[in-house]
């Protein structure tokens, strides 16, 4: 609570009342008597401590927004930040529900550290439901979240790589976008498997997004990979797979179709 002494000084509108001064605003006194002390001491009216309970309520906001603001800068990428269940227009499918529901169960999916693999063609909205789980567990439960590439931390600078390493354990839920899409090269390969040992050393949840199938994780074709993906399959035991049309696919047929309108049939 924001302290601050009571002000039993005289302001327009107050006035006395046997002998203890009271507030003209909200008729409650301003000022008390404790015997033995000849002074006035001076106390909140109820107007005043109302309004520092407004200042105090409107800080806590304040810190609480700039909490978020910062735990949403574990989100390595602008379009994640963009992507949250009030956009969804798929809300009654499977996918939907299940990443709702694990959301809504936060808690019991982090002590059981249980995460879940999101797999399927392109633009099937992968990426979409997982971005909608970063930003929802940032906003009600202000736990940190790490969402990037596998080849972004592969290609990072050295110079923040150790600070990315350190979040791979530390944060609450990991979230790694689009793996099997890194080149593979030994160097890569080697950084993908201490980005999997460590987190699943660190006892917490990962999600992952990925175009390899089931199958491939478990029997991937490249032998050097069983390791990492044997370990990922036993931590996300949730394993949605996305299936349909590319939203890509249908967004570019929209904006085809509104160019059509603006222009002319003729002119595409
Ligand atoms: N459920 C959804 N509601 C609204 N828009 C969606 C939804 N799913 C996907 N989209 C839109 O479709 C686009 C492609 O989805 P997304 O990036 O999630 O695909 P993806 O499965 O991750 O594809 P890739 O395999 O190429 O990484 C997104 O940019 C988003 O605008
Ligand atoms: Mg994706
Ligand atoms: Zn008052």
């Amino acid at each position: 609570m924001l302290f601050k002494f009571p002000n039993a000084e005289k302001s327009p509108g107050d006035y006395m009342h046997e002998g203890i001064l009271y507030c003209g605003h909200c008729k409650t006194p301003k000022s008390c008597r404790i015997e033995g002390i000849p002074a006035l001491l001076p106390i909140f009216c109820k107007c005043s401590k109302e309004s520092y309970q407004r200042m105090d309520e409107e800080m806590k906001r304040q810190r609480e927004l700039a909490k978020i603001e910062k735990l949403k800068q574990g989100l390595h990428g602008a379009i994640y930040h963009k992507f949250v269940f009030e956009k969804d227009v798929r809300p009654d499918s499977n996918a939907s529900l299940v990443s709702r529901g694990y959301v809504s169960n936060w808690e019991k999916m982090k002590e059981g550290n249980i995460g879940i693999m999101f797999s399927g063609d392109v633009g099937t909205g992968k990426t979409f439901y997982a971005a909608c789980i970063a930003n929802e567990i940032i906003e009600k439960y202000k736990n940190s979240v790490l969402m990037i590439s596998v080849s972004e931390i592969i290609n990072a600078d050295i110079s923040v790589k150790d600070e990315l390493f350190e979040k791979i354990s530390a944060v609450s839920l990991l979230i790694l976008d689009d793996v099997g899409a890194e080149r593979r090269t030994s160097y890569g390969y080697e950084q993908f498997e201490n980005i999997i040992n460590l987190r699943d050393l660190s006892g917490k949840p990962l999600v992952i997004t990925t175009n390899l199938s089931i199958a491939e994780i478990r029997k991937p074709p490249d032998i050097a990979y069983s390791r990492a993906y044997d370990r990922i399959d036993r931590m996300c035991p949730q394993k949605l797979v996305l299936t349909g049309t590319s939203f890509r696919k249908r967004i570019a047929e929209q904006k085809r179709r509104k160019a059509m309108e603006i222009l002319g049939e003729d002119c595409i």
